[in-house]
């Protein structure tokens, strides 16, 4: 696995290949992320991983700077996918200097659920998605990214602003990977203690639950929606979680659902000082 740390190197070495596919990472990496990296290994013809955790999509009291950096773990942990190339570039080389043009996302998708409660983070998921795939990208014909619908909203993000720019990406999503008790994997649980981790599946399971409902509520779901999710939104805080949303949207665009949408259901809440998300497709 070549371990290129700047632009040029990364460029001068993708040149000889026609179609890279690429999974972003902020490292830390887990069964989830080696997921992607399976599923993405045959969609190319170099497989690409980028390890770079972006101050950009954290606000000012978030877990930036202890956000756990495993860089050895995670380069054995590429090899063993087949990796071949790892962009894995300092803060000086993806951000030479303060990044004042940023990559806007849509208020309408990026300003709800996760936006309202981290406001800004869209913005700067996107500016460095868009840098990483000009990275990646450029001179290439063709190529494509590999995104966890765990980040279902980031996900949805991201394929607007590819289809918005015309980039020549395609953008592929993959299904989140559970621990056998449910839980979605993520490289926060690694903050949960014994007892949260075995709270933290309460999470899927409202989830699960309010799906359920939703879908059995048929025509009616409009009217009874807002009831439900607080319902929802009461059970986790009765387990001594503090919830941010457990929300139904129609999956096209993550707006409230009219009868006959296609469901996801999704939400994030706080369990000691740790912030989990997850949704569910129903
Ligand atoms: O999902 C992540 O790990 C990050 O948001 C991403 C896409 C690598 C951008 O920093």
């Amino acid at each position: 696995m070549l371990i290129a740390r700047t632009l040029a190197e990364l460029r001068q070495h993708l040149q000889r290949f026609n179609r890279p596919a690429f999974v972003p990472t902020m490292g830390n990496l887990h069964q989830g992320h080696l997921d992607l990296l399976r599923q993405a290994k045959p969609l190319g013809d170099v497989l690409v991983a980028s390890i770079f955790v972006n101050r950009l999509q954290f606000l000012p009291h978030e877990d930036f700077d202890s956000y756990p950096r495993t860089f050895e773990d995670d380069c054995a942990k590429l090899r063993s996918q087949g990796c071949d190339v790892l962009f894995a570039p300092d803060e000086a080389e993806l951000y030479p200097q303060p990044q004042t043009f940023k990559v806007q996302p849509d208020p309408a998708l990026a300003d709800i659920l996760e936006g309202q409660f981290r406001p800004g983070f869209f913005t700067g998921v996107s500016t460095v998605v868009m840098k990483l795939f000009t990275a990646v990208f450029a001179g290439q014909a063709q190529g494509v990214a590999v995104f966890g619908k765990k980040d279902y909203q980031q996900l949805m993000v991201i394929r607007h602003m590819v289809r918005q720019f015309a980039l020549p990406i395609e953008v592929v999503g993959v299904d989140t990977s559970r621990a056998p008790d449910g839980l979605a994997l993520s490289s926060r649980n690694g903050y949960l203690s014994a007892n949260e981790r075995a709270e933290a599946v309460h999470l899927s399971m409202a989830l699960r639950q309010l799906g359920q409902e939703a879908l059995a509520c048929g025509t009616e779901l409009p009217n009874l929606l807002k009831q439900l999710e607080a319902q929802a939104i009461e059970y986790l805080r009765q387990r001594g979680w503090q919830p941010d949303y457990l929300c139904v949207r129609r999956r096209l665009d993550l707006q409230a659902p009219l009868v006959g949408d296609a469901l996801v259901v999704l939400g994030a809440a706080k369990l000691g000082t740790t912030r989990l998300i997850d949704n569910i497709e129903v």
